[in-house]
């Protein structure tokens, strides 16, 4: 590296220890800038769709008042709108029952004009969301939940892929990890997140190691890991010490903190995030102790590293169904397959 180079850094570095913040040297992964990206992809794959008279459309099924769905669904549909996707969001109320619902997914599972039907989760209690969700036609299935869905994805066969693991699969894939031959370590066994985490890895030929929460010895299974994907929704709690230094860190934890125990504990060395915690009362935090990047090579933040990919990867899945469902006529473009 050039000399002055070398120093600019560490006159930066030195000037954030000076004002007591947390000297990083992992490699940031931003989520955002990776959507951005994404973003710019699909604006070009849709405006060809369009042009062949093809407006790829989204249905979003939001049942009940849940503030946390809501925000998720409305950012969904704030996507589509400003990629020019055209989507629906439908909103029966939290009585609605197993059957009422199932005639719903019916009707867009008919509609010409919708491409891929999402029904957010959770669901009330009195609905089976395995038979909603078993109901959605599979070529519309971008959120790729459908047992169709997830069988492709265990054969390796072209299909919906479930957005959150597709996306961490992008930030890999953009920001030039090495997987192929990686130890890679994934923390959750959650249907949504690390079943189908643990099949991208493998198809892409890493060595794939899925923990839980009956795992013996954690921190030393994830020491050995080169790539670790964290998705238990426990917030800190992969421990710096637990990292392998320079290993790549995808902490997929959105986790609402409000115990100001904790939120001291885990941010100590980020006094400016500690104050904003103190002002708020909460803050989203990750699965990971933030100080991991002390040690790991690349890692992403929470906020702004897996979550916006989540999104991304639903409008990618949407324009993909568009495609799928008119087989040979809207072959896919060769960037856009896998
Ligand atoms: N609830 C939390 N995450 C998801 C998701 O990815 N899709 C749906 N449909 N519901 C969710």
């Amino acid at each position: 590296m050039a000399l002055r180079a070398y120093d600019k850094i560490i006159s930066r570095c030195s000037t954030i220890c000076r004002a007591g913040e947390l000297a990083l040297t992992a490699r940031i992964l931003s989520g955002t800038e990776i959507r951005d990206q994404i973003y710019a992809d699909l604006k070009k794959d849709i405006a060809e769709l369009k042009a062949m008279g093809i407006q790829p459309g989204l249905a979003a099924v939001l049942v009940g008042n849940n503030p946390a769905s809501q925000m998720y669904v409305k950012s969904k549909v704030a996507a589509c709108s400003e990629l020019g996707l055209f989507s629906e969001m439908i909103t029966p109320p939290d009585t609605i029952s197993t059957e009422e619902l199932l005639a719903m997914v019916g009707q867009l599972n008919r509609r010409d004009e919708i491409d891929g039907i999402l029904v957010q989760l959770p669901l009330p209690k009195q609905v089976s969301a395995k038979r909603i969700l078993d109901a959605v036609d599979p070529e519309k299935d971008v959120d790729g939940f459908h047992p169709v869905s997830v069988g492709r994805l265990v054969a390796g066969q072209p299909g919906l892929v479930a957005c959150t693991p597709a996306g961490v699969m992008e930030i890999l894939r953009r920001s030039g990890i090495a997987v192929e031959g990686a130890n890679a370590v994934v923390m959750g066994r959650s249907d949504i997140v690390g079943k189908p985490m643990a099949l991208l890895l493998m198809h892409a030929h890493a060595t794939v190691t899925i923990c839980h929460s009956k795992t013996k010895n954690l921190p030393d299974v994830v020491r050995r890991a080169d790539i670790v994907v964290a998705a238990m929704g426990k917030a800190g709690m992969v421990q710096p010490d637990w990292i392998k230094p320079g290993a790549t860190v995808i902490d997929v934890g959105t986790n609402k903190l409000t115990d100001a125990a904790l939120a001291e504990k885990l941010y100590a060395s980020n006094p400016k995030r500690l104050e904003k915690f103190r002002e708020k009362g909460f803050t989203t935090c990750g699965d990971v102790h933030p100080d991991a990047a002390q040690v790991a090579g690349a890692i992403t933040p929470v906020p702004g590293g897996v979550g916006p990919l989540t999104i991304a990867m639903l409008m990618s899945n949407t324009v993909k169904a568009a495609r799928l469902r008119r087989g040979g006529r809207v072959a896919e473009p060769a960037a856009a397959k896998g």
